[in-house]
């Protein structure tokens, strides 16, 4: 059984195919945290350690007993105001206004099947063969009137365990909950590195490793959505840690909004990993009989590296956290106009563009962002969500008819959560967006956001994305957001703290009504490219604009860094037109494509109607290419070969389930004179077996190209790019 207590110990065990996790109830009833790490049996209360320390307090039930301070222990959720000094996962204020809660055990259940959350996202189990069971603790301080109640889902097979906690007011006075995170892992000693992937506008999730030490290391966001400058996942492992070798332990948000991450080395070289709720802009007044949800952490263990660790993140994202009917199925090639037309389009040129692209066997057009109200630039219009027919020189069915005529199926760009000052919305509600009374608000991009923790605002944008969607054959959404949130007051919110949250909440409720009213809608989830790409997001769009950077060579370092919590198959990319548009860069369209079939959601960006004779058949030639190996990328195992910010090469592969094929990326940013042999070592091939390249025809024994590896042809030329096909054929 993945849960079982041991009466005996008091200690609770959380077993995955090769991970145990362990917890204890100890005398006082406080919950310590004993153990994560590979799996293994008995009790490991045998790592606690006593010591009458100077400046760490007991708990007054303890207070003959000196060598008892929870600032010393490992905790399973820690409070603040019990005597532990370090970052702690909850705080709350009382009616009077004070700190303090105290948090003891009350009992526990364990069921079969994986929790879900009221009105958060969630991991779920797949079927009974999956084997997961959940576990609730009940916790409670008596004084405060409140419980809490830590969850805890088991995936036992993909060695995931996820955290949440629900906190619930059964007393008699208002609480204000100052931070509550959702999960956090204390470990009692041990050197460690963390990993975080920052960035910025169109330099998403590059990866950044750094020795954890008595300084605490933050990653966070404070602008309303999980950001492009950070991303809510990270890895601790240890020092000496590769793809291959060494522990490491992750934590990903299953949530969208600000979050906070904390890795602290503590006075004791203890060190403690936490991830949730933001505590920053936020006060959450939880009065008698509410609950406030803390959202989901999907937790994963390797003592293997990082590279398994990738996997599990990967297998639990892509088959866990993903719905709908295009989890698992080929997804549209499409033609996206932005970077073909950006807001200078007529329908006639939309039409002839996807005259263009039929031709070329597209399957799709998406029609970006200018199609509504007065959206001639980016300065208006957000909120009238109105088909321009003028434009578009004719309805909308009448357009998507058309195009369908063509061959090609339609989608479309809608921003819901915003509004332009210059809209009708606006002019009719201005209370609708987000603004501080009497402080002139943060403009982004001309636009403000609108309130989406109120139900009625909700409700009338529902309502216009709904006629837009029911006048016509829409198969495809993209549903983007270009702003950070600055300004924080809701006219209606029980208290100014909860706004943000309530905001996602509300954001969450949108999206789940929306797929459930359309469930052959394929949501493609964007923020001014990859400032909104979590796992909270993927629960309702199963792919997600990667980065408005889309120079090949940029988007080797920002899909590297997506690459370790989430799968190829969330991964939107497209090939767009050189010099490219952001950074002025030319590369080979072959390199650009070779980057862009790396992700589940393959297109174009770019004026199709521009390509010369051979560059469409280039063209053909990759859309061909992408029906032949999308299974491998979307369903195959992710291998990252080479690290693409400090080696010369950057490399991976994707590997079949049953080993039998192998698709091997590499691209060579800079070519040298008289350059040395460069080899790429491939992983998960069948050892003992022969692999066969499916274009040259060579053979090469696989335990050989696991070890020496195969050498890249040297060539002259920049940006240089190779596809190889393996399969196995011994
Ligand atoms: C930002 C997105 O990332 C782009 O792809 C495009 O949709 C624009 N917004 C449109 O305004």
């Amino acid at each position: 059984m993945p849960i079982a207590f041991d009466k005996a110990t008091n200690a609770i065990t959380l077993s995955t195919v090769s991970s145990t996790y362990q917890m204890q109830v100890d005398r006082f009833g406080n919950l310590l945290h004993l153990y994560y790490g590979r799996r293994t049996e008995g009790c490991m209360d045998y790592l606690l350690t006593y010591a009458d320390r100077g400046f760490s307090p007991s708990p007054y039930d303890a207070a003959d007993d000196r060598t008892y301070s929870l600032d010393a222990l490992p905790l399973e959720y820690p409070c603040e105001g019990v005597g532990d000094f370090r970052s702690p996962v909850l705080s709350v204020r009382d009616g009077r206004g004070a700190f303090g809660c105290d948090l003891r055990y009350r009992g526990h259940e364990v069921v079969d099947g994986k929790y879900g959350l009221p009105g958060l996202p969630a991991a779920y189990g797949a079927d009974e063969s999956d084997g997961a069971q959940t576990l609730r603790i009940m916790l409670s301080d008596e004084r405060l009137g409140l419980e809490v109640t830590l969850l805890y889902g088991v995936l036992p097979k993909i060695d995931v365990i996820t955290r949440a906690a629900i906190l619930q007011n059964v007393g008699g006075q208002t609480l204000a909950i100052e931070k509550a995170q959702s999960a956090c892992l204390d470990f009692v000693s041990g050197d460690f590195d963390v990993l975080s992937f920052n960035g910025r506008h169109a330099k998403e999730r590059t990866l950044r490793r750094s020795a954890v030490d008595h300084v605490s290391q933050v990653v966070s966001s404070r602008r309303g959505m999980s950001s492009h400058q950070y991303n809510p996942m990270m890895i601790l492992c240890d020092t000496d840690a590769t793809e291959t070798s060494g522990r490491c332990w992750s934590m990903s948000l299953v949530y969208s909004g600000d979050f906070k991450g904390e890795v602290e080395r503590g006075q004791y070289d203890q060190t403690r990993m936490q991830l949730g709720l933001s505590d920053e802009r936020f006060s959450y007044p939880l009065a008698p009989g509410e609950s406030l949800v803390a959202p989901e952490v999907i937790m994963t263990f390797s003592n293997d590296g990082l590279d398994r660790l990738s996997q599990n993140l990967h297998e639990c994202i892509a088959r866990h956290v993903c719905r709908g009917e295009y989890r698992d199925v080929p997804r549209p090639v499409v033609i996206n106009s932005w970077e073909a037309t950006y807001f200078d389009f007529t329908g006639a040129d939309i039409l002839s563009l996807a005259r263009s692209a039929a031709d070329l066997g597209i399957d799709m057009l998406v029609l970006d962002d200018g199609w509504f109200g007065a959206r001639d630039d980016d300065s208006r219009a957000l909120g009238d969500w109105r088909v321009n027919e003028a434009k578009l020189g004719s309805s909308l069915a009448e357009f998507v008819g058309r195009i369908n005529a063509l061959g090609l199926r339609f989608g479309l760009w809608f921003e819901p959560e915003m509004v332009n000052e210059n809209s009708d919305l606006y002019r009719e509600h201005p209370d609708w967006a987000l603004a501080i009374p009497g402080k002139p608000p943060v403009l982004g991009r001309s636009q403000l956001v609108l309130d989406f923790s109120r139900a009625d605002v909700r409700e009338n944008v529902f309502e216009q994305v709904c006629s837009v969607l029911d006048q016509a054959n829409v198969e495809y959404l993209k549903w983007d957001f270009n702003r950070s949130i600055a300004d924080v007051y809701s006219a209606t919110a029980k208290g100014q703290g909860a706004v943000l949250y309530d905001y996602v909440l509300g954001l969450y409720d949108f999206l789940e009504r929306l797929i459930a009213r359309y469930p052959h809608l394929l949501i493609e989830g964007c923020s001014g490219g990859g400032g909104r790409f979590d796992a909270g997001m993927l629960y309702y769009a199963p792919q997600i604009w990667c980065s408005d950077n889309t120079d090949a060579y940029e988007r080797l370092s920002i899909q590297y860094g997506t690459s370790f919590g989430y799968p190829a198959s969330a991964v939107c990319a497209h090939v767009s037109a050189c010099p490219n548009e952001l950074n002025g860069r030319v590369t080979p369209l072959e390199t650009r494509a070779a980057v862009a079939l790396a992700a589940g959601g393959f297109g174009y960006e770019l004026d199709l109607r521009k390509l010369s004779e051979a560059e469409r058949d280039e063209v053909r030639e990759q859309v061909r290419l992408h029906r032949e190996i999308d299974a491998l990328v979307r369903q195959g195992r992710c291998h990252r070969l080479s690290d693409p910010l400090a080696e010369p090469v950057a490399a991976w592969s994707f590997v079949s389930a049953d080993g039998a094929s192998a698709l091997v990326e590499a691209v060579v940013p800079l070519a040298e004179a008289n350059a040395p042999t460069r080899c790429v070592r491939l992983r998960d091939l069948t050892p003992g077996s022969l692999y066969r390249d499916r274009s040259s025809g060579a053979v090469y024994p696989a335990d050989a190209l696991m070890d020496a590896g195969l050498p890249l042809p040297l060539e002259p030329g920049d940006y240089r790019s190779y596809v190889i096909r393996l399969e196995r054929v011994k």
